[in-house]
């Protein structure tokens, strides 16, 4: 499927506090202001089935979920979103921002609940279908200051209000992941200021589209 796909898929990873939102919000905007077809979308999430089995993942009721039905309920949700979003706009030449995919699953059901990280390719693969990011933006922070961050935010939900352990395992696994990556993941150092970090991610876009020659390339990006 990959490579009917002439369109360009942007995704945000890392763990929870680090501003992947605002950054891809960001980044989404410039892009439109630029003149392409631009959508942001979340995972899990993004759809109005997905949105619902996300409800389920998260909520603290389901305390006594299996990590086996977690993993399978991440990709449920993904197979809705790549097949209802992400492949259309990928398909028609137009930018997908995606917060979180496959590499989230890798590192929290995979590495930090300690599925593997090959079953969870396994039990990914029909729901991905063949496509890859681009490009993975990796936010990084110390674990601690990330969930203290959210906190201060809202309620933490399920998997957030997880022990620090597990977050501190998340962080590693996004390190490992990145250093097997090099080339598609670019790890970012969030604890800096926000318009600082969209700088750094603009300038690995323009590179990146310029290489492509992107539509009708990026000339005038940021003129
Ligand atoms: P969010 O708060 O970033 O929207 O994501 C909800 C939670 O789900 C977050 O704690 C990360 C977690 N998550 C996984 O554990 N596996 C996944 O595959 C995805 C997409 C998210």
């Amino acid at each position: 499927m990959g490579d009917k796909m002439s369109g360009l898929f942007i995704t945000f990873e890392g763990s929870d506090g680090t501003g992947k939102s605002t950054q891809a919000a960001l980044l989404a905007n410039l892009l439109k202001n630029k003149g392409f077809e631009v959508i942001c979308t979340r995972e899990p999430g993004g759809n109005q089935i997905s949105e619902k089995i996300r409800e389920i993942i998260i909520s603290k009721e389901n305390d006594k979920m299996n990590k086996m039905t977690e993993a399978l309920l991440y990709a449920a949700a993904r197979a809705q979103l790549v097949n209802e979003v992400i492949a259309p706009m990928l398909m028609e030449g137009n930018v997908v921002v995606c917060e979180r995919f496959l590499d989230s699953s890798v590192v929290y059901q995979g590495y930090a609940r300690g599925i593997g990280e090959n079953i969870i390719n396994d039990i990914n693969k029909y729901a991905v279908n063949g496509i890859v990011p681009d490009i993975t933006f990796l936010l990084t922070l110390p674990p601690d200051i990330g969930i203290n961050r959210k906190k201060n935010q809202q309620e933490l939900d399920r998997i957030e209000s997880s022990e620090l352990n597990f977050h501190k395992r998340v962080f590693k696994g996004y390190m490992a992941l990145a250093e097997q990556n090099k080339d598609r993941i670019k790890v970012i150092d969030a604890n800096r200021d926000i318009d600082e970090i969209a700088c750094e991610i603009a300038d690995y876009i323009e590179k990146l589209i310029k290489e492509r020659s992107f539509k009708n390339g990026f000339k005038n990006f940021r003129s």
